[in-house]
């Protein structure tokens, strides 16, 4: 039975990789916190798509990570996955910078603890946000390939303090790796969206809203409604990692995307047409949209043997179907 860590386990991401740990039989140590303003849940309130407490080798600990590092030193994880983060949505990234930044003391954190504990592996949550925004600009976009960022040479400008910290966690990973032998992974998901997610997400509140509206002429989506995403169902996203978490050890890194860009206006029209409505879809100019096209190229995921299988309108499919079951 392989000891793996999952901080920010209770997160979104983190819930669905404890259900695929757990039901390989790993034995799973989840550390959140329970941040206010992120996607975590209690587990002890029950979580939506399964219960983690049916499983004997699940041990929970309601904790900030950096108190856990400091408290519990066992050298025999098998695997670290680094998840915790405070995230949010787009409200928080652009609204609460100062907030997010508390990433960086998160993941420094981490790799201390690492540097004492040396898990066998770490797979480490960085993001699309990594990516510099002048190659997702309406003028000019790009699918962003691994390479275009060079922690040896060129970086560019991330997207806000959210991504400065998700690059500085690469660099703390390339480091380990370099100066203690320390092996790891680090994943760049762009909009990996599912049933469960937290509503500060475009995913489920477009989704709900088409729902709650259906039948209406209008339905409006967040800024313009034209900027364009790379939409990841999350079972893809477990997918990815579990294909390609020990297929690279200096810690670089891996877009987990489907190289497919939809617009926001895109998006709420296949769902409203899904539930049998066509209204005009209008963006809201009063809330933020980010950058213009984020979208990721695939060709180093395949190269390491995986590749998405969810299409974008079968995970709408069944979500619409998640939610109007949960109404
Ligand atoms: N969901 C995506 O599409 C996506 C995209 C890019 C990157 N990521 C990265 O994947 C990871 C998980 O994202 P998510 O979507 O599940 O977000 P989430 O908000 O649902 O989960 C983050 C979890 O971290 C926990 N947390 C925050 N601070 C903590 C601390 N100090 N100690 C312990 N736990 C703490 C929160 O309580 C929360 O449960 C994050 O690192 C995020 O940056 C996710």
């Amino acid at each position: 039975m392989r000891k793996v860590l999952v901080t920010g386990g209770a997160g979104f991401v983190g819930r669905h990789l404890v259900r695929r740990l757990l039901e390989m039989g790993d034995e799973v140590h989840a550390v959140d916190s329970l941040a206010p303003f992120t996607g975590g849940i209690d587990p002890a309130a029950g979580w939506p798509i399964f219960d983690p407490r049916e499983f004997r080798n699940f041990h929970f600990y309601k904790e900030d990570c950096r108190s856990w590092f400091a408290r519990v030193q066992d050298t025999d994880f098998d695997y670290a996955f680094h998840l915790a983060a405070m995230v949010g949505g787009r409200l928080m990234i652009e609204n609460n910078p100062l907030a997010v930044a508390e990433d960086l003391s998160i993941d420094s954190a981490y790799w201390g603890w690492a540097k004492q504990c040396r898990p066998g592996k770490t797979a480490c949550f960085s993001s699309s946000a990594a990516y510099p925004i002048k190659l997702q600009r309406a003028d000019s976009y790009v699918l962003l390939r691994e390479d275009m960022i060079s922690l040896g040479d060129d970086i560019g400008m991330p997207d806000m303090s959210y991504g400065w910290a998700k690059l500085t966690c690469e660099y703390l990973a390339q480091l380990a790796f370099q100066k203690h032998g320390l092996k790891s992974i680090c994943y760049r998901p762009f909009s990996g969206y599912g049933d469960d997610q937290d509503d500060a997400y475009p995913f489920p509140g477009i989704c709900k809203r088409v729902l709650a509206e259906r039948g209406a002429g209008f339905l409006s989506v967040w800024g313009s409604g034209k900027q364009m995403r790379d939409f990841i169902h999350i079972d893809d996203c477990i997918d990815g990692i579990m294909a390609t978490v020990d297929a690279i050890d200096d810690g670089e890194a891996v877009n987990l995307s489907t190289g497919i860009l939809t617009s926001f206006l895109e998006f709420a029209a296949m769902a409203a047409e899904i539930a049998g409505y066509h209204p005009e879809v209008r963006g809201m100019s009063d809330k933020p949209e980010g950058v213009h096209a984020r979208g990721g190229d695939t060709a180093k995921q395949r190269s390491l043997g995986f590749e998405a299988k969810i299409p974008f309108r079968a995970g709408i499919q069944r979500a619409l179907d998640y939610h109007s079951r949960r109404a």
